[in-house]
């Protein structure tokens, strides 16, 4: 077994279901010349965030880690067409480089970007008083994952569905010792989430383009 195969498989598989898609082939273009990190979900994981949205029925999303927009797009097309998306980005130039791509996909009046540290960002929405959201996907800065997932419990409605990529990372998460500052951030993630008596969750291990890595899925109780 190898990332050569696993990336085979996730060409054939989303070659079939997941289909070509000029509008997220634009949006990985323009991130790639833009120079962003190709750290975006693959079409496989993409279309799953989006098949999630719909199944439970979100009309509000909140997304951390904007990047250039591509897993942004794909929920914000869950959407009806009341819905919103907000979406949070530390660093201004990959907000624009999404925010051109949200543009061409027809989707601005969906979904709104707010530029800054994804704490500060999640402190003001909860001092506006923001309705709570159905589903958040939190896929920014892995090491600050505890303190965004906190900040996420109270913006999230009772019965909402809370993602979170990245927490397996080459299966680091399982080494108390890992220097890898992400997979200690995941570590102390899943212990809050185990504590947290507001939540049931689980963990799904992923092979695939991205190489080896999972997420959590984990719903808020109602
Ligand atoms: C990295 C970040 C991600 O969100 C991801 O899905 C894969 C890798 C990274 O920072 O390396
Ligand atoms: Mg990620």
């Amino acid at each position: 077994m190898s990332l050569e195969l696993w990336d085979a498989v996730d060409r054939y598989t989303a070659g079939l279901l997941v289909g070509e898609d000029e509008v997220l082939e634009q949006a990985l273009a323009a991130s790639n010349e833009a120079g962003l990190p190709a750290i975006a979900v693959s079409p496989n994981q993409g279309k799953l965030l989006h098949l999630l949205a719909r199944i439970h029925g979100a009309s509000r999303i909140l997304e951390l880690g904007t990047l250039g927009g591509f897993s942004t797009i794909w929920m914000a097309r869950a959407l009806p067409p009341e819905g919103r998306l907000v979406t949070l980005e530390l660093n201004p130039a990959y907000a624009a480089v999404a925010e051109r791509s949200i543009e061409l996909a027809g989707l601005s009046e969906l979904v709104q970007i707010r530029i800054g540290p994804a704490g500060e960002s999640l402190r003001a929405l909860l001092q506006e008083g923001t309705e709570r959201f159905d589903l958040v996907f939190i896929d920014a800065d892995k090491q600050s994952t505890p303190e965004y997932f906190e900040l996420v419990l109270e913006l999230c409605r009772p019965g909402g569905l809370i993602l979170v990529d990245n927490v397996v990372r080459d299966g680091a998460v399982v080494d108390p010792a890992t220097a890898d500052a992400g997979a200690q951030g995941m570590r102390r993630f899943l212990e809050l989430a185990a504590a947290e008596p507001r939540v049931t969750a689980t963990t799904i291990q992923t092979v695939g383009s991205k190489g080896y890595d999972g997420f959590v899925l984990a719903l808020l109780e109602p």
